[in-house]
């Protein structure tokens, strides 16, 4: 079959210095990142809006700063994804299959029990998004290697302050 002009109006490919099969394998860890980073943010806000006891003004307060910090981050990194010329994950259905943390549970854990289930969160999406980077910076994708440097440190942060809650 012929195949049909090109429109006038049609999109130009993308030309940025890095290959087709390098900006499909970012989108997709990029992906994954996004889909970690989404459903740490939801079960944040649940524990924010969930968590009881002695610590809770403490807790209440702290899973704000972090749920909104997390919602913030989602957004950059959906927008790289399209930069690279892929379409970004947006559904429940699509996180569910490409998020490594698990949902939140359906029972509200004691207070404790979230900090511990936000610590093992942060430290999963920060193993998610160290494994990007060795390709992003091959691929010399600096916007991509930046975007994972400062995931990194805020995880990394995060799990240091939620894991010291749980300190003597
Ligand atoms: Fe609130």
């Amino acid at each position: 079959m012929a195949k049909s002009p090109a429109k006038a109006s049609a999109a130009p490919a993308i030309n940025i210095g890095i290959s087709e099969k390098d900006r499909a394998a970012i989108a997709k860890g990029l992906s994954h990142l996004l889909a970690d980073t989404y459903t740490l943010y939801l079960t944040t806000h649940n524990f924010h809006w969930n968590v009881t006891g002695p610590m809770f003004n403490t807790l209440h307060a702290m899973f704000m700063t972090q749920y909104t910090e997390l919602w913030n981050a989602v957004d950059p990194i959906a927008e790289r994804i399209r930069s690279l010329g892929h379409a970004a994950p947006g559904s429940y259905a699509q996180f569910g299959k490409l998020a490594s943390v698990p949902d939140a549970p359906g029972v509200p854990p004691k207070a404790l029990e979230m900090v511990r289930i936000l610590v093992t969160g942060h430290e999963a999406v920060a193993r998610t998004a160290r494994g990007l980077f060795p390709l992003a910076d091959k691929a010399g994708d600096e916007p991509t290697a930046d975007l994972l440097t400062q995931r990194l440190t805020v995880h990394e942060q995060t799990a240091w302050m939620l894991r010291s809650l749980l300190e003597d």
